[in-house]
């Protein structure tokens, strides 16, 4: 075959590969500007409404994928195209470890805020609230809100999201939302506010 021909046989396929979206096996980075970006940013630091996913707990997001793709967390089809494309277990690994490597954005303190509402957010983030059965936060999300193997980072976090999180649902939960929801029922309004304070501050 001629050179030429080859050539721009070569840039044909390209083409095609790349308008069916990024080659099986293509590096995380491209993955995530392909199929995350236009909602979480390409860095995981967007803007919202969808949470941040820089700097947040590799096993937490790919734990959180498969429970879209099995329809256990509702996301409203958000996450639909990008999973049907990530058809592979270690891609929505590499995936994930790559939104954990990225360094978070600190969204900025909200000016301000009440000092008393802060502190008892603060309070109930290290001590919890043993006399209604609530845990300390710290002991599974860690003491900066960094999370850890058990639990999401809240670090960094939007506070609408947050926000958002801190109700109880009767939605579809996998087991480990569970564990969360059954912590929340023992918190009142007031609770919750002080700790989203306490939480726009980590
Ligand atoms: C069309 C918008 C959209 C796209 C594209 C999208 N997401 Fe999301 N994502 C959302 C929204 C909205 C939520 C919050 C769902 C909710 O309210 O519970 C979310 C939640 C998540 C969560 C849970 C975060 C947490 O703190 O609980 C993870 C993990 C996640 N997305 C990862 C991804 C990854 C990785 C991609 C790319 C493969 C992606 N998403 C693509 C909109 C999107
Ligand atoms: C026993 C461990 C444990 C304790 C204690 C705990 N959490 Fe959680 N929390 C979890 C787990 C596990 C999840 C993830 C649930 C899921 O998979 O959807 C979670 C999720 C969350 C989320 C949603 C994060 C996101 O990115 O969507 C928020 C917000 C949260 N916890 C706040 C708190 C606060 C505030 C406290 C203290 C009152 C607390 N948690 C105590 C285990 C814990």
């Amino acid at each position: 075959m001629e050179a030429a021909m080859k050539f721009w046989i070569g840039i044909a396929l390209l083409g095609s590969g790349m308008l069916a979206g990024a080659p099986a096996g293509a590096e995380p980075a491209q993955q995530a500007r392909q199929w995350c970006a236009s909602c979480h940013g390409a860095d995981g630091n967007g803007p919202g409404p969808a949470p941040r996913l820089a700097g947040q707990q590799a096993g937490y997001i790919a734990q959180q994928l498969q429970a879209f793709r099995l329809g256990q967390r509702v996301d409203g089809g958000a996450h639909a195209a990008a999973l049907a494309a990530l058809a592979r277990e270690d891609e929505v690994k590499a995936l994930a470890a790559y939104f954990a490597a990225r360094r978070p954005a600190r969204p900025k303190p909200a000016a301000g805020g009440d000092p008393a509402l802060l502190a008892a957010g603060r309070k109930l983030y290290a001590e919890g609230n043993l006399a209604v059965g609530t845990p300390p936060c710290f002991s599974c999300h860690g003491d900066r809100g960094e999370g850890g193997s058990a639990a999401p980072g809240l670090a960094g976090q939007l506070p609408a999201y947050l926000a958002r999180r801190m109700r109880v649902s009767d939605a579809p939960q996998p087991d480990a939302a569970m564990e969360m929801q059954e912590i929340l029922k023992t918190m009142s309004a007031d609770d919750i506010q002080a700790l989203l304070a306490y939480l726009a501050t980590l």
